[in-house]
């Protein structure tokens, strides 16, 4: 009998081939109700527990991933050739790394962005004696993986990038440079929940918005708040946009163009990834501002443009844009509003719009 070699034509990606074999709880699909309440498993990788979470509208461009390290523990010190920002959960903790020099530590807690600069040896610490801690990492290794379809490559990679880290003493001091649009590069925010931000009125509803580089990525972040009783418009753009919700109640529109509009009900620890190109809109009927921090592609100093295309974000898809003005918007959509407003009591907070006709 002659072996046939397997078709090497059938075979999933090899970020899927990795998924499966580092033998932990995976979550696909749309959306997650709760971060916090993702079931974790022991991650060999990490020395902690962990699950992956790979949503469709990241098509394989990002992922994300939860991280629990138990009381007193640590994770098993990494470096790896994918980005990672990391936005923490629950507790509070340490993180030390390292390269060819000397090692530096910083602290952080519920609450916290930073990013790990790519291929940095570093090291997770759990502070506390009596809690967990839990983060929430949106990572680009599907990318990475699957483009040199090499693990060895991605994980055991020697090369130092200069150009992202230098061994800086103040990196994670969470110092910041302040550019136009509301981009700030930082390395560390202590505190995204209260973190103040800067009016935002393209996107309309009183809309606020900061947006951050970390650690010289590719991939960026971003926290917006919108007031009680009031929606965005809505737009579209490029895949793995991780949505996470950090504050009020309120849910999601999201559709691809024409055709029917699916619904993303969030709260805090909500997380959910619009699709490649569809629209996607969001409603506060809570009692509290909605506040959301999108982990995602985009970076202004590393510009991505097949991922991310950030000139039309803002524009009117009249004037060849990727946004819905209010006036042209499915009357639907405004009812459903009012609904869920009269539902939970939230006082409605938009002026009434005259529907435009169509051009
Ligand atoms: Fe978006």
């Amino acid at each position: 009998m002659v072996d046939r070699p397997r078709n090497p034509i059938d075979l999933p990606t090899t970020y899927e081939q990795w998924l499966a074999a580092e033998q932990i709880p995976v979550t696909h699909g749309f959306h997650v109700p709760d971060l916090n309440a993702v079931e974790v498993a022991p991650w060999p990788r990490k020395g902690a527990l962990g699950a992956r979470i790979a949503l469709d509208g990241t098509a394989q461009t990002n992922d994300a991933y939860v991280c629990e390290i138990p009381p007193r523990g640590e994770v098993t010190p990494q470096r790896h050739l994918f980005e990672e920002l990391i936005y923490v959960l629950r507790g509070r903790g340490a993180t030390t790394v390292w390269n060819d020099g000397p090692k530096q530590s910083f602290e952080w807690h519920e609450g916290s962005l930073f990013s790990v600069p790519l291929n940095i040896w570093h090291q997770h610490f759990n502070l506390q004696g009596d809690e967990p801690v839990r983060y929430i990492a949106v990572t680009n290794a599907p990318f990475v993986m699957n483009l040199f379809h090499d693990l060895d490559f991605v994980f055991n990679n020697g090369y130092v990038f200069q150009s992202r880290f230098r061994g800086e003493e103040d990196y994670f001091s969470g110092k910041a440079n302040f550019y136009p649009d509301r981009v700030l590069e930082t390395n560390f925010v202590a505190d995204v929940p209260s973190f103040p931000l800067m009016d935002w009125q393209a996107r309309g509803a009183g809309g606020k918005n900061v947006k951050f580089e970390l650690a010289n990525n590719t991939m960026a972040a971003h926290v917006s708040e919108f007031p009680v009783g009031t929606y965005k418009k809505a737009h579209r753009h490029g895949p793995g946009a991780h949505v996470i919700i950090i504050g009020g109640k309120g849910y999601s529109l999201l559709w691809p163009e024409g055709q029917q509009r699916r619904r993303v009900d969030w709260q805090v620890g909500s997380m959910f990834v619009p699709p490649e190109r569809w629209f996607h809109q969001h409603f506060n009927s809570g009692a509290t501002p909605a506040r959301y921090l999108a982990l995602r592609w985009g970076s202004r100093k590393f510009k991505l443009p097949s991922m991310w295309d950030e000139d039309k974000l803002e524009i009117d898809m009249r004037a060849g844009g990727d946004q819905i003005e209010y006036e042209d918007e499915d009357p639907q959509i405004r009812r459903l509003f009012e609904e869920e407003c009269r539902r939970s009591g939230a006082e409605l907070r938009m002026p009434p719009v005259a529907r435009r006709a169509r051009a």
